[in-house]
């Protein structure tokens, strides 16, 4: 069975490979890795951190050495991410390469290498499907076919309302619980901002989480199974039901 699989996901990704460019960028984790000048995306918008972030980047700053700046780009990229509703424009990369005096091309590396910092548009609920082998043994790619059908888009496309995005990211450490997803919700700009993991999904469970997203409601997140405690097992625990025994010490008194 765990062949079968294995081999069904080889075959997938030999056949990414074997697509197009535009599609091969569109079919990976990381949506884009180069900059073109659009109307919404160019170096001279202007963009700056807004007053009330404006101090948490004051006190991201602090946690770090002065003459060590450049370390806070990963907490700022987010924070500027957060303010820009998901997603960082060329300017807001540039405004943090300000903030933390490096070279621009210091904060694109960074924001351009790791998946979790979107560099286009998403929606104000971005929904991330676990794409990684546990994930996908127990169903992931079902769970993204239903919200790509539900939502009528497909991966990296934003919903007409600017409601919702579908994307995909790697392990997101819960394979105990999966299949999972993540919904980054920017509904609420940086303020209100969360990043809740649903675990234990179905096909079904994932459309009933968006249309409760859609109202305006909080699903609970965590596990959506409810023979589960957390990342407990199934149905309760069925070993190690009592008290562990302490380890065997030499009885020194015989010595
Ligand atoms: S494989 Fe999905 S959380 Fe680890």
């Amino acid at each position: 069975m765990l062949a079968r699989l294995a081999a069904k996901r080889l075959l997938e990704i030999r056949q990414v490979f074997r697509q197009p460019t535009s599609q091969v960028t569109r079919s990976l984790s990381t949506a884009l890795n180069y900059h073109l000048d659009s109307p919404d995306n160019k170096p001279d918008l202007p963009w700056e951190f807004s007053e009330a972030n404006q101090s948490k980047v004051k006190e991201i700053l602090s946690y770090y050495p002065s003459n060590y700046k450049q370390s806070a780009v990963i907490p700022l990229l987010d924070l500027a991410q957060q303010q820009n509703g998901g997603w960082l424009p060329v300017s807001a990369m540039n405004a943090v390469a300000k903030v933390i005096e490096v070279a621009p091309i210091r904060v694109y590396e960074v924001a351009t290498f790791y998946s979790m910092f979107n560099r286009a548009k998403v929606g104000k609920y971005h929904l991330l499907v676990c794409g990684t082998t546990p994930c996908m043994i127990r169903g992931s790619r079902d769970i993204e076919s239903a919200l790509l059908d539900h939502l009528g888009v497909k991966r990296g496309e934003v919903t007409k309302d600017g409601l919702f995005s579908v994307g995909e990211m790697e392990c997101m450490g819960c394979c105990v619980n999966a299949p999972m997803i993540t919904v980054a919700d920017y509904s609420n700009g940086s303020e209100g901002y969360t990043y809740n993991y649903f675990e234990d999904v179905t096909p079904e469970k994932v459309v009933e989480i968006v249309e409760k997203l859609r109202k305006g409601e909080k699903p609970p997140h965590g596990t959506q199974n409810p023979k589960r405690i957390k990342c407990g097992p199934e149905g309760g625990n069925k070993t190690l039901l009592g008290e562990p025994k302490p380890p065997q010490f030499r009885d020194l008194d015989a010595c």
